[in-house]
């Protein structure tokens, strides 16, 4: 069983950035310069939008943060997005999700420009994704896109089985894996809520995506020996022997399906340090695509 270390990765990612964005500011080129809307104080999405930041900082980007109360009225966001639109010194945006209920996320999303949706989430984006035309991939998929790639992991006729249909992971990297592309051509089940025979279909896995974010989900009687464990899962529980009261887990139970599988990936660790990863990357390519 090998780790997949998405700490590593995510680290070669970014030492790259670093010295390409080194480059840039030594020609006298534009800073990449990244622009994240928090809205409210989501724990979660605090400590996301940090991470995002602070990447930025290490790298050499500009970035801002500009922040809401959840209370915001929807037309004060969509009018901040326009502004961000129109700022020739933003080259990406990103609005964290998730939302409070009065904003329409798709309504936010739609008003982001394309040109800067470093998340990929605007439809013209996940359009030339589907059409594997040269889009934003999103940063998740993406991730996982690249880790695969790192560690020359074969996906070439194997069965992919993704565990979750959301815009954000399921979906698109159920739609990647399939590409004719090196980290694709794989045969796909898209699994979510009205799945039958969950379990059967796991165990003709050669490659498990979970990305439904329900902790430890995953058990050692779903998957056969030797398949590839990607855990998407990032969530919250509460653990009272640990300092912030929460541990972080995956949507895997990793002790029991780890010493099954050819790869893994760790939560943390994992497929968490690759979003970013991944994020900085299309963050770059927005900068550098526009001169
Ligand atoms: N919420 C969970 N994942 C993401 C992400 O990749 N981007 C944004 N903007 N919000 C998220």
């Amino acid at each position: 069983m090998q780790i997949l270390d998405g700490k590593l990765v995510a680290q070669a990612v970014k030492n790259e950035l670093k010295l390409k964005t080194d480059t840039l500011k030594a020609q006298g080129k534009k800073t990449p310069h990244l622009a994240a809307v928090l809205v409210g104080n989501n724990g979660a999405s605090e400590t996301y939008v940090a991470s995002k930041v602070k990447t930025c900082a290490e790298i050499g980007y500009h970035s801002t943060l500009i922040r809401f109360e959840a209370t915001v009225d929807e037309q004060v966001l969509l009018q901040k997005i326009q502004e961000l639109n129109d700022d020739d010194d933003i080259d990406g945006i990103l609005v964290q999700l998730p939302l409070p209920k009065q904003i329409s996320e798709e309504k936010v999303i739609n008003t982001i420009s394309a040109q800067k949706d470093v998340d990929g989430f605007h439809p013209a984006n996940i359009g030339k994704m589907i059409q594997g035309q040269p889009a934003y991939i999103p940063a998740t998929p993406y991730g996982i896109l690249l880790l695969l790639e790192h560690y020359k992991i074969e996906t070439k006729g194997k069965h992919a089985v993704v565990i979750g249909r959301s815009n954000i992971v399921g979906r698109p990297i159920s739609i990647l894996l399939s590409q004719n592309t090196a980290t694709g051509n794989c045969t796909v089940t898209l699994c979510h809520s009205h799945t039958r025979n969950l379990k059967e279909i796991c165990l003709q896995a050669d490659i498990i995506v979970a990305a439904l974010g329900k902790p430890e989900f995953l058990t050692a009687d779903m998957v056969k020996d030797g398949v590839v464990v990607i855990d998407v899962g990032i969530t919250r529980v509460e653990d009272k022997t640990k300092k912030k009261g929460y541990a972080i887990k995956g949507d895997v139970q990793y002790d029991t399906v780890a010493p099954k599988c050819s790869y893994i990936t760790p939560v943390p660790g994992g497929v968490g340090a690759m979003t970013i990863a991944a994020l900085m990357q299309n963050t770059y390519l927005a900068a550098t695509q526009k001169q």
